[in-house]
């Protein structure tokens, strides 16, 4: 790795399936990279390769050539048509949960051997709490946490961050309420939470904004286009938008060690 790089590392996750990890993830990249911002997207999600579907993009190697031994991450980087650097999950053939534990803190520690200059690593982990999951938690520097205004969207972000906090893994959590009515509305979803975080683990939370429900969402996914690039103007392109100035906005990590080696000593402690 370049030493001069020093990316944030980002983890979307969510708990719960199909809550728009993959929609938060996409979207998000293409946002910072449209601000000039270069982005290493990570689906790490290795069961069904979302992330380069929602790009439009086809890459002849994903994560599975890489477990297998076949290619480094290196061989297996493309550039996608918005100018997001990504590093495309699996075929399908492989689970995440087919992962040993050692598996994936390797394909963590691959990074290692990734020479790239970013501003963002952002990974699009898969749902639940399975260890292979955690590893990846771990790993990140701030995690968002993405939640639908539903009972099982809720519980199941709340028991993501009951493990984070019972693993001492809990500083830098961000609540990303998805499909909401309204920025209030989703700020609200937020506080409710919280006030349980905060009552039963002593646990706060940070809030950046919410996404709203957008029917365009839909859309562009049939069309394989992420929403910023194809309804720029559409509700939840400006919510993106809004997230992204307020992830740059963030002051840079304390006592970080900066960039991929962080995405790699972080786990491995
Ligand atoms: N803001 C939104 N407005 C409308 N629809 C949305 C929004 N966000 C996500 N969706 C819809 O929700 C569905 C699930 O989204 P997505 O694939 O991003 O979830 P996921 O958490 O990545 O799912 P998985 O757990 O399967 O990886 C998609 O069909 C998408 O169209
Ligand atoms: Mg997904």
């Amino acid at each position: 790795m370049n030493a001069s790089s020093k990316p944030e590392v980002l983890g979307i996750a969510s708990g719960k399936g199909g809550v728009g990890k993959t929609t938060v993830s996409v979207n998000l990249a293409v946002a910072l990279a449209s601000q000039g911002k270069r982005v290493l997207l990570f689906d790490a999600d290795l069961g069904l390769a979302n992330a380069q579907i929602a790009l439009g993009h086809r890459a002849p190697f994903n994560m599975s050539h890489v477990i297998s031994g076949e290619k480094s991450l290196a061989d297996i980087v493309t550039t996608t048509a918005q100018g997001v650097r990504l590093i495309p999950g699996g075929s399908g053939l492989l689970d995440m949960a087919a992962l040993g534990p050692k598996e994936a803190a390797g394909v963590v520690q691959a990074f290692s051997e990734l020479e790239e200059d970013l501003d963002y690593l952002i990974v699009d982990i898969a749902a639940g709490i399975s260890p292979q999951v955690m590893t990846f938690m771990r790993a990140v520097q701030r995690r968002l946490i993405v939640v639908r205004d539903e009972p099982s969207s809720i519980a199941d972000a709340y028991g993501t961050i009951k493990v984070l906090s019972q693993e001492g893994a809990a500083d830098q959590i961000y609540l990303v309420p998805n499909m909401v009515d309204s920025q209030a509305a989703g700020e609200m979803l937020f506080k409710r939470i919280q006030d349980v975080s905060l009552r039963f683990l002593g646990q706060p939370l940070h809030y950046l904004g919410s996404i709203e429900a957008d029917e365009m969402v839909l859309t562009s996914l049939r069309q394989h286009k992420p929403l910023v690039a194809l309804a720029p103007g559409s509700l939840a392109s400006r919510n993106f938008r809004a997230l992204a100035n307020e992830i740059g906005q963030l002051s840079p990590l304390e006592g970080s060690l900066g960039g991929l080696s962080f995405f790699i000593e972080r786990q491995l402690s």
